[in-house]
């Protein structure tokens, strides 16, 4: 079995200008934007299951999957789904961007990497088909076994189907409309070793596939999150107190602020983009004490682990935390 490349390191945060080369409609209420270095230089590689950050010109900052050819080292390619009740980022770049427009482009970063595998099940809903388009090819060129299950409301609204067509019967389209809730426990068969189900949807798809997964191997299922979880209530309502271990400073996190907010209060700068538990960008090492994760990054095992933190958003279970900062 060939291994995947290596994947592109977490630093790689300083935005690059990029142009907008190319602005298609991909289905309804879906686009696509190719970006380009204005000089006609080198973009940084990624990996299938990267996001980028698009800083756009009206100050919004963004995450969107890498859906080109990774192969292709002068061109990204993202998709773009219009929310209904966008913000001004998804909106923006429908109705405003343009092609010849500069935007901000932080990354690439791989959140969900495509781990070696003989077999993979890959499930789609809507837009989350967009990492899982690159993840296609890459198993193709690692000759290992695949299919995909695609859902989404209509055909109408269902991006790439041009694109999926050439892979036959390996591509399993199912327009709600026309067939109802995905058959998950179909698609995926019996529970069997060394299989690997890559998903990306929105929430009620990735519980439904965690239930229908429950029985499978430990570490079968990954998935993306288009947003965090609702975390609901803290585990702690009081405040808590995160100490910086390499400066030795001590600092009260209050229930009306995030760490990331106590830490920039008092002079301690953490990388952060999105600051709702998506990007990755703010992960922060956990040396002692058990964070209350509330972000859409780490499975459960790795919540266990209690190594890590994102900052933006987790906060603390214990009295104390202690972070590598
Ligand atoms: S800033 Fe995006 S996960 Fe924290």
């Amino acid at each position: 079995m060939v291994a995947t490349t290596p994947l592109v390191p977490a630093e790689a945060t300083e935005a690059a200008t990029l142009r907008v080369t190319a602005k298609q409609r991909q289905a309804d209420d879906v686009l696509t934007l190719e970006l380009a270095s204005p000089s006609g230089g080198r973009l940084r590689d990624w990996t299938p299951g990267s996001h980028v950050d698009l800083v756009l010109p009206n100050g919004l900052t963004r995450q969107y999957s890498l859906c080109g050819d990774r192969w292709d080292p002068h061109t990204y390619r993202v998709g773009v789904l219009l929310e209904p009740g966008s913000r001004g980022g998804s909106r923006y770049v429908h109705e405003h961007l343009q092609v010849g427009d500069l935007v901000g482009v932080g990354g690439p970063r791989n959140n969900f990497p495509l781990v070696p595998s003989e077999e993979y099940l890959f499930v789609a809903g809507g837009i989350g088909i967009t990492p899982i388009l690159p993840m296609l090819r890459q198993a193709e060129l690692l000759g290992a076994e695949w299919r995909l299950l695609y859902g989404g409301r209509r055909r109408g609204s269902m991006a790439f189907l041009d694109e999926l067509a050439p892979y036959g019967e390996r591509v399993v389209v199912r327009p709600e409309d026309e067939y109802g809730l995905l058959d998950l426990a179909g698609f995926l068969g019996a529970p069997r070793e060394g299989a690997r189900v890559y998903a990306c949807g929105p929430s009620p798809l990735l519980a439904a596939l965690e239930r229908a997964c429950a029985d499978w191997p430990p570490y079968t299922l990954r998935t993306e999150r288009f947003v965090a979880e609702e975390g609901g209530t803290p585990v702690r309502t009081a405040p808590f107190e995160v100490e910086l271990a390499r400066t030795g400073t001590t600092l009260t996190v209050t229930p009306d602020v995030s760490v990331l907010e106590a830490l920039n209060r008092i002079g301690v700068e953490v990388l952060s983009s999105c600051r709702r538990g998506v990007c990755g960008t703010c992960e922060t090492t956990v040396l002692a004490g058990r964070p209350d994760h509330r972000d859409a990054l780490l499975d459960d095992d790795e919540r266990d682990a209690n190594d890590c933190m994102y900052v933006c958003v987790s906060r603390s279970r214990d009295e104390r935390l202690v972070l590598d900062l």
